[in-house]
């Protein structure tokens, strides 16, 4: 496995829409290998997506198990080609971004969300996220279409906040 360089703001190819993956091989999940260490090594990280380390791949990881006491929590999981299908509610919280190391921001999202996804191995699956973990996943979709959450701020003023400490 090899570290991957993790692209940041402004790197203009964060803004890049990501295309389907369509070979479900073994190159894609040597790559996947690769990113979900990348990712293990950003502290506290809860998710990573292809291109931010500069693959134009509709595929992202997402595991909250280091978090306590969420509504769902299914743990370590690849989502590929992903899609939303259903939302419901809505919520304000707090992000980061291990492509915007120096600053976190308060961002809205469905409370709840339907995901309809394939894993390495291209099987079908489907997901009902709430809460965090909800949020984790709307956080990862929006780098497949080239956005970081500085893009959804509702105030640059009020929103967006230096991070202070490493963790
Ligand atoms: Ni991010």
């Amino acid at each position: 496995m090899a570290l991957l360089e993790i692209l940041t703001y402004p790197d203009p190819r964060l803004k890049d829409e990501s295309q389907p993956v369509t070979a479900f091989d073994d190159a894609l999940r040597a790559f996947v290998a690769d990113l979900e260490e990348t990712m293990r090594l950003g502290p506290g990280a809860v998710g990573i997506a292809a291109p931010q380390v500069g693959r134009a791949l509709r595929l992202a990881i997402v595991d909250c198990s280091s978090k306590a006491k969420l509504p769902t929590n299914h743990g370590r999981m690849i989502l590929i080609n992903p899609e939303i299908t259903e939302w419901d509610g809505f919520a304000v919280g707090r992000e980061g971004c291990l492509s915007v190391p120096d600053f976190t921001g308060n961002v809205i999202r469905a409370e709840r969300i339907t995901l309809e996804a394939r894993d390495e191995h291209g099987e079908h699956r489907q997901y009902q996220f709430e809460g965090y973990e909800a949020r984790a996943v709307q956080h990862e979709i929006d780098h497949l279409d080239g956005l970081l959450f500085l893009d959804r701020l509702v105030s640059r003023r009020n929103d967006l906040f230096k991070r202070k400490t490493y963790k």
